[in-house]
């Protein structure tokens, strides 16, 4: 078979909690080119677990990556081969994640202190040709920055042969500050990734951090490979409608209509009673966002939320983009 060629342009950040199945469903609704992520799944949840199936049903999410977390190479060869059977175009590592609990099970951002480890963990997770392998890192670790340590990293996991690099473009601090102070405090360092680039003109590599504008991420995949966006695409999911022209060359923006709810909803109607009403239409509360005088709408949905009625919660978002059509595109 040949490789499929797929173009990272413009990727949804892993984010634990909010790129559920159901999120990326109504991304793919917004976007067909968009590239994007499950949550982080740790590799002995995604082969243990009996109740992960539907966090990680990949139901046309493609192109789509399935982020794992762990450092035992025997499950992430099998984490790869699960991705693999499920359809993900590929399977990354997390190297960026600095929680307490993360650290406790030996994976995420903790793991930069050993490139050996990650790069026999990179080796570990190449089963074949169809499932492409990546790494999801920091620049650093603590609170300065070091360069040298950075490109040491990579020239280490460059080795197992992977192409393909997602940069948190700060330092993780292990100890002292929580996973959200993690995003925000340590700061944004863009050169590390453009210099490392510089040395390794055949891999790619995809910025991250801090782009809270389609305009700033417009203007920085000029200059990198590829931009990874997270909590823009959290509050306002809704801005992928203009990805596919503005960063794949599409001709129009995607409209958003009474089909767009048409759309999402049969997807979630199967799911109806199987899992909670709160996390199927969560996505879907954000296109409330910006909209003047949406508020009674908002009260309304919520209060409807609580009877469980999904036939008359489509028909308010349905009169929602009939009132709203012109002000939401
Ligand atoms: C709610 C939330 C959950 C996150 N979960 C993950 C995760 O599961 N895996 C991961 O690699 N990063 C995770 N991140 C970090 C993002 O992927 C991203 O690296 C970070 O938010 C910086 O990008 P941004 O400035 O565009 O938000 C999470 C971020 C947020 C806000």
């Amino acid at each position: 078979m040949m490789q499929k060629v797929i173009d990272r342009k413009f990727c949804v950040a892993p984010m634990m909690g909010y790129t559920t199945s159901y999120a990326r469903t109504l991304y793919r609704i917004l976007s067909k080119r968009t590239f994007l992520f499950s949550e982080m799944i740790a590799t002995k949840t995604l082969i243990h677990s009996k109740e992960i199936g539907s966090k990680i049903a990949n139901e046309f999410q493609n192109p789509i990556a399935l982020q794992v977390g762990g450092s035992e190479y025997k499950d992430l060869r099998l984490s790869s081969r699960l991705a693999y059977e499920l359809n993900y175009d590929e399977i990354n590592l997390n190297v960026g994640c600095p929680s307490k609990a993360v650290q406790k099970g030996s994976f995420g951002a903790c793991l930069m202190k050993d490139k050996l480890l990650v790069k026999n963990c990179l080796d570990a997770m190449q089963i074949n040709r169809n499932i492409e392998v990546s790494i999801k890192c920091r620049i650093g670790l603590g609170k300065d920055f070091n360069y040298e340590f950075f490109e040491e990293f990579i020239d280490e996991i460059l080795k197992s042969g992977i192409r393909l690099v997602y940069v948190h473009a700060r330092n993780a601090i292990l100890n002292g500050i929580s996973p959200k102070g993690n995003r925000n405090i340590p700061p944004l360092n863009y050169d590390f990734v453009s210099k490392i680039k510089s040395k390794y003109q055949n891999t790619t590599f995809i910025l991250n951090g801090g782009i809270d504008s389609m305009n700033k991420a417009l203007k920085l995949s000029k200059l990198h490979d590829g931009i990874m966006v997270g909590r823009l695409i959290q509050s306002n999911p809704f801005c992928l409608k203009n990805v596919d022209r503005q960063f794949y060359n599409q001709k129009n923006n995607y409209i958003i209509s009474e089909k767009t709810i048409k759309d999402y909803f049969n997807f979630i109607r199967p799911k109806f009673g199987k899992d909670s009403v709160y996390r199927l239409l969560s996505p879907l509360l954000n296109i409330f966002f910006g909209v003047p005088n949406s508020k009674e709408f908002k009260i309304e949905i919520h209060a409807r939320m609580q009877e469980n009625n999904f036939e008359i919660l489509e028909k308010i978002f349905l009169n929602f983009i009939k009132e709203k059509k012109i002000l939401i595109n």
